[in-house]
């Protein structure tokens, strides 16, 4: 509800980029700090929301859903004057290329603007009388209550939209925590939530999160979990509030997406698209295709064309132009992938790209590694960075198998030029994740489509308009119809 100085314990924010220090260490630059040990204050940001919802007797669960549009829309303008800001922030944070961090500013912007478009339409029809029977029902799409939103850092200003926007605007209160790298980012927008909306009905939280969310959870008064984030962070998470069946989650969690690639395949195409889908934010998405998996006739030349591309990918600093590989925001994160690429190598794989697994400072050359087989890590673990594993397949079950028995369900790419083939590998498969690719990597958006999946990688879904519905619930007034209201 306001704005002060904080004068507790900070923990300091560092970048990515790393400076050379006179004694020629490397030192990853200091950009600012965050509160830390917050605890007290995170309580008090849920107590704000909790008294701002009132048991849905709030100002802002009560408003007209025009008033809130309005009040998004008012946001919107403000947020956009803090746009160059907020994509420093971004490309500073987290190391993500310049173009990249406005692209996700531009992105979260449109997702804004199409949410409130979609909500028009959405209580156009659900606010609508029905008659049935005798019986008269207006129904009305309601909030769930107060919700704790949390995005991931690869998006830290998208993903963390992508549930906060859609809860808001439904009537519901927030408290939300920025992701660990992605904090700052947001200090630009406070004063926007603060003119914005009223009183309580936005919180921002910071401190650690392995601190202050059990906080949070342990006080029963969240009735919905919003994370893009890990899934072994969202099964914890769950369990901590005392009624796990009453916290609604609404979640987008790990991934391990494969692509297909039969023998009758475009190269050229299917080289490109996974270049893309595997490596783009250095591999950082969630929807990144983590393995290549190649029919054997023609895994020699598809691994000679990747390499000859992943070559050409100009590795360095988010601002320079054209860059593609940049440092990697966590630390530790180059010794893990290092620790997945030698793992794959005691057990007979090999790096096929020259460079490929060396590393300087926070940035890490991208390693293609072939062939990984199960009982190496990289079979199975989602490695979100810049490792491409391959491996070949001899008939499409095999293929199938191992989509099958993943504990992940999100996306797949085939990679093929029959349609005969590729439908008989469609059907199964999107049975078993959320969304079949067809010659194209993986991907989250346009952000209209759905975005979910099976199995360990989701809860609930996020389009624009189903994210909509996710954070409400059908809820009707009811009455009989009589001879006086007939008229
Ligand atoms: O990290 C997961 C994101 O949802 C990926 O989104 O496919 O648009 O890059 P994207």
């Amino acid at each position: 509800g306001e704005l002060k100085a904080w004068d507790g314990a900070v923990d300091t924010v560092r970048s990515p980029v790393c400076l050379r220090a006179a004694d020629g260490r490397l030192q990853q630059i200091e950009l600012g700090s965050v509160p830390s040990g917050a605890e007290k204050e995170a309580e008090e940001a849920l107590k704000a929301a909790v008294d701002a919802y009132d048991g849905g007797r709030g100002r802002w669960p009560t408003m007209t859903v025009a008033e809130r549009i309005a009040c998004l829309q008012d946001f919107t303008r403000r947020m956009i004057d803090c746009r160059q800001e907020v994509v420093n922030l971004i490309m500073w944070e987290i190391g993500k290329p310049k173009a990249d961090s406005e692209k996700e500013f531009e992105r979260t912007v449109d997702y804004i603007r199409a949410t409130l478009t979609a909500l028009k339409e959405l209580d156009n029809s659900n606010s609508r009388f029905m008659i049935v029977e005798g019986t008269i029902g207006q129904i009305r799409r309601t909030p769930l209550g107060v919700v704790l939103c949390m995005g991931p850092y690869n998006y830290p200003l998208n993903e963390t939209f992508a549930t906060l926007i859609p809860a808001l605007v439904m009537g519901n209160t927030v408290v939300f925590k920025p992701p660990r790298f992605g904090a700052l980012l947001f200090y630009p927008l406070l004063e926007a939530f603060l003119n914005s909306f009223p009183r309580g009905v936005i919180n921002m939280v910071y401190g650690r999160g392995s601190v202050v969310v059990p906080r949070l959870l342990d006080t029963g008064q969240l009735n919905v979990l919003a994370l893009i984030g890990s899934s072994k962070v969202a099964d914890h998470l769950k369990k901590l509030h005392p009624k796990t069946n009453r916290l609604r989650a609404i979640l987008g969690l790990d991934a391990k997406n494969a692509a297909i690639i039969l023998p009758d395949a475009d190269l050229e195409l299917a080289v490109r698209e996974c270049l893309i889908g595997s490596l783009t934010f250095n591999g950082q998405r969630c929807t990144a295709l983590k393995m290549l998996i190649v029919h054997q006739s023609i895994v020699e030349p598809f691994l000679r064309r990747f390499s000859e591309e992943v070559a050409k990918l100009k590795v360095g600093m988010p601002w320079e132009a054209g860059v593609n590989i940049t440092p990697l925001p966590e630390a530790g994160k180059t010794d893990h992938m290092t620790a997945l690429v030698e793992d794959a190598k005691a057990k007979g794989a090999r790096v096929v790209n020259q460079d490929g697994g060396s590393v300087a400072g926070t940035l890490f050359y991208p390693a293609v590694v072939y062939p990984v087989e199960d009982g190496m890590r990289l079979y199975r673990e989602e490695q979100f960075g810049p490792v491409v594993p391959v491996m070949p397949f001899e008939d499409l079950e095999m293929a199938l198998e191992y989509v099958t028995t993943s504990e992940h369900g999100q996306q797949v790419s085939i990679f093929g030029s029959s349609p005969d083939q590729i439908g008989q590998l469609v059907d199964p498969l999107v049975n078993q994740v959320c969304r079949v690719n067809i010659n194209c990597q993986c991907q989250r958006g346009p952000d209209v489509f759905p975005f979910t999946g099976r199995k360990d990688s989701a809860e609930g879904t996020l389009s624009v308009t189903d994210a909509l519905r996710s954070f409400s619930i059908r809820s009707m007034v009811a009455t009989k119809e009589t001879e006086a209201n007939k008229s």
